[in-house]
C-alpha cells in the first residue's frame, strides 16, 4: 500500500472536534453500564484504584501514542500500521495491529450494539410512565421480562445498527461534528442534576466508602485483568479507534493536552456514574453486585421515586443511547475507512460491516435467553465475546502500540508529530511508553492467563 491514500478522508474542521470526537469515542457504555457494575462485581475501591492507575500508567500513553500513528500517517489503522512498520523497520508482524484492532472492532460492535438497544427499550419505558412508584423487585422483574424476549432484543440491536451505520455511511464529520457539540455538554450537565439528586439519597456515603475505600484483600488476579481490560475498553484503546480519529486531527493541535483531556473527562464520568448508581443501589437495598442489570434496574428505581422522574429518566436513557452511539461509529470507523481505502463507497463498506457485525450481535441477544444454558469456560457467548475482546485482544493491541511507539519509533520522529513543547512532559512519556507500560501490561496479562 502506498501512501496515496494519505488524508483522504478529510481533517476534523473545528479545533476543538478531535477532542469531541475522542470523547464521544470514550464515553459510553463502558463508563455509564459497565464500569459501575465490574465495579460492583469486583468488591470496590479496591478496584477502582487498580483501574485509576492502569488509565494512568497504560491507558493514557498508550492513547497519544495510538493518535500521533494515526496522525502521522492520516489513514486508516491497518494501513498506517503497515506503512509505519515498513519505514521504522520494526519486525513484520507488527503490520497486524490494524487487523488485529478490526477484528477486535467487529466484536465488541457486535454486542455494543444489543446493549445500547436495551437503553433504547428503556427511553420507551421509562417515558410511558412505567416506572413510577416501582420498587426494587418490580424494577428487577421488568429487567428480566426484557432479556428473556430475543424478538423486542433483536429488533432494538437492528435499530441501534441502522442508526450507526447510517451516520457512518455520510463521512464522521458531517453527522457527527455538528451534533456532538450539543450532545456532549447536555451529556454533563445531565449528569451534574443526577449526581445532585444522588447526594439527597440516604445511601450516598456509603457508596461513596464502597467506591473509594481501598481494601486489598478484595484484589484478586482477575479483578486486576478485568480493570486493565476496562481502562482500554472504557478509553477506546488498543483497536485503532483512536488511531483512526487522530488521522483526522489538524497538524498544528498539541497531542498532549489534547489527550489528557479526553483521559480527565471519560474518568470523571465514570466516576460520577459510580457515584451516582451506588448510592441508589445502598439507598434500595440492592445488590452491588448484580451484574450487566446493574444501571437498569437501580436507576429506574430513583426515576419512579423522584420529582419529574419520568422526565429526567427519559433524557437520562437518551443520552445513554447517544453516548453509545457516538462510540459505536468509533468503533466501526477503522474498518470502514480501510474499506473505503481499498476503493468501496463508504455506503457499502458501512453495509458490510455493520451488517455482519449484526448477524454476530444475533448471539449476543440470545445468551440472554435461548442459548443462556450454554457456556464455554463457564461463560456465556456475551460473556466470551467481552472477556476475549477487553481482557486479551485490547490489551495485547495495547501492549504492541506501546513497543512500537516506545522501541521503534525515533525520539525526532516522535517530537516532529507531538509538537509538545515541555521536554521534562515528553521524556517522562517516553520512559512510561517503553518500560511501564509493556511491563505492567504484560505481567498482568501473562498472570491472567491463568484464569482460563
Ligand atoms: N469507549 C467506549 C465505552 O466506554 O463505551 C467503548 C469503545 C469505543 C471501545 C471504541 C472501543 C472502541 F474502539
Amino acid at each position: 500500500m502506498s501512501d496515496q491514500k494519505r488524508g483522504m478522508h478529510g481533517i476534523w474542521a473545528g479545533r476543538w472536534t478531535f477532542i469531541l470526537a475522542a470523547t464521544g469515542s470514550a464515553v459510553g457504555l463502558g463508563n455509564l453500564w459497565k464500569f459501575p457494575y465490574i465495579t460492583g462485581e469486583n468488591g470496590g475501591g479496591a478496584f477502582v484504584l487498580v483501574y485509576l492507575a492502569c488509565i494512568l500508567l497504560a491507558g493514557i500513553p498508550v492513547m497519544l501514542g495510538e493518535a500521533l500513528l494515526g496522525r502521522k500517517k492520516r489513514m486508516s489503522p491497518i494501513h498506517t500500521m503497515e506503512s509505519m512498520t515498513d519505514e521504522t523497520g520494526a519486525p513484520k508482524f507488527f503490520r497486524g495491529i490494524g487487523w488485529m484492532g478490526a477484528l477486535s472492532g467487529f466484536f465488541i460492535l457486535s454486542f455494543y450494539s444489543v446493549i445500547a438497544g436495551w437503553a433504547l427499550v428503556y427511553v420507551g419505558k421509562i417515558a410511558s410512565g412505567a416506572f413510577v412508584g416501582i420498587n426494587a423487585e418490580g424494577s428487577g422483574a421488568a429487567f428480566g421480562a426484557m432479556l428473556a424476549d430475543p424478538v423486542g432484543l433483536t429488533i432494538w440491536h437492528t435499530v441501534f445498527m441502522f442508526l450507526t451505520g447510517a451516520v457512518i455511511a455520510r463521512g464522521v464529520n458531517k453527522g457527527l461534528e455538528a451534533s456532538l457539540r450539543i450532545l456532549m455538554p447536555v451529556l454533563f450537565v445531565l449528569m451534574l442534576i443526577l449526581f445532585g439528586y444522588s447526594l439527597t439519597t440516604p445511601g450516598f456515603m456509603q457508596g461513596f466508602h464502597f467506591l473509594f475505600d481501598f481494601d486489598a484483600s478484595k484484589l484478586t488476579t482477575e479483578s486486576i485483568v478485568v480493570a486493565l481490560g476496562h481502562s482500554f475498553f472504557t478509553l477506546s484503546l488498543g483497536m485503532g479507534a483512536i488511531m483512526a480519529y487522530g488521522a483526522y486531527m489538524p497538524a498544528k493541535q498539541s497531542l498532549g493536552k489534547t489527550i489528557m483531556w479526553v483521559g480527565v473527562l471519560d474518568t470523571a464520568v465514570a466516576l460520577v456514574a459510580g457515584m451516582i448508581i451506588f448510592a441508589i443501589v445502598f439507598s434500595n437495598g440492592l445488590e452491588p453486585s448484580a451484574g450487566p442489570g446493574l444501571m437498569f434496574v437501580s436507576l429506574p428505581i430513583a426515576f419512579g421515586g423522584m420529582p419529574g422522574g419520568i422526565f429526567f429518566g427519559t433524557v437520562f436513557f437518551i443520552l445513554v443511547s447517544i453516548a453509545a452511539w457516538s462510540s459505536a461509529i468509533s468503533i466501526a470507523e477503522p474498518a470502514v475507512a480501510w474499506a473505503v481505502e481499498k476503493g468501496f463507497t463508504r455506503l457499502t463498506a458501512s453495509l458490510a460491516i455493520c451488517g455482519f457485525a449484526w448477524f454476530l450481535g444475533l448471539g449476543t441477544v440470545l445468551s440472554f435467553n435461548e442459548w443462556a444454558e450454554y457456556k464455554l469456560f463457564g461463560k456465556t457467548f456475551f460473556d466470551t465475546l467481552d472477556f476475549l475482546t477487553s481482557n486479551i485482544m485490547l490489551p495485547l493491541g495495547g501492549l504492541l502500540i506501546a513497543v512500537f511507539v516506545g522501541w521503534f519509533m525515533s525520539s525526532d520522529m516522535i517530537k516532529n508529530e507531538m509538537k509538545m513543547k515541555n521536554d521534562t512532559l515528553f521524556n517522562v512519556w517516553r520512559f512510561v511508553v517503553r518500560f511501564i507500560s509493556p511491563v505492567a501490561i504484560a505481567l498482568i496479562f501473562i498472570n491472567g492467563l491463568g484464569l482460563f
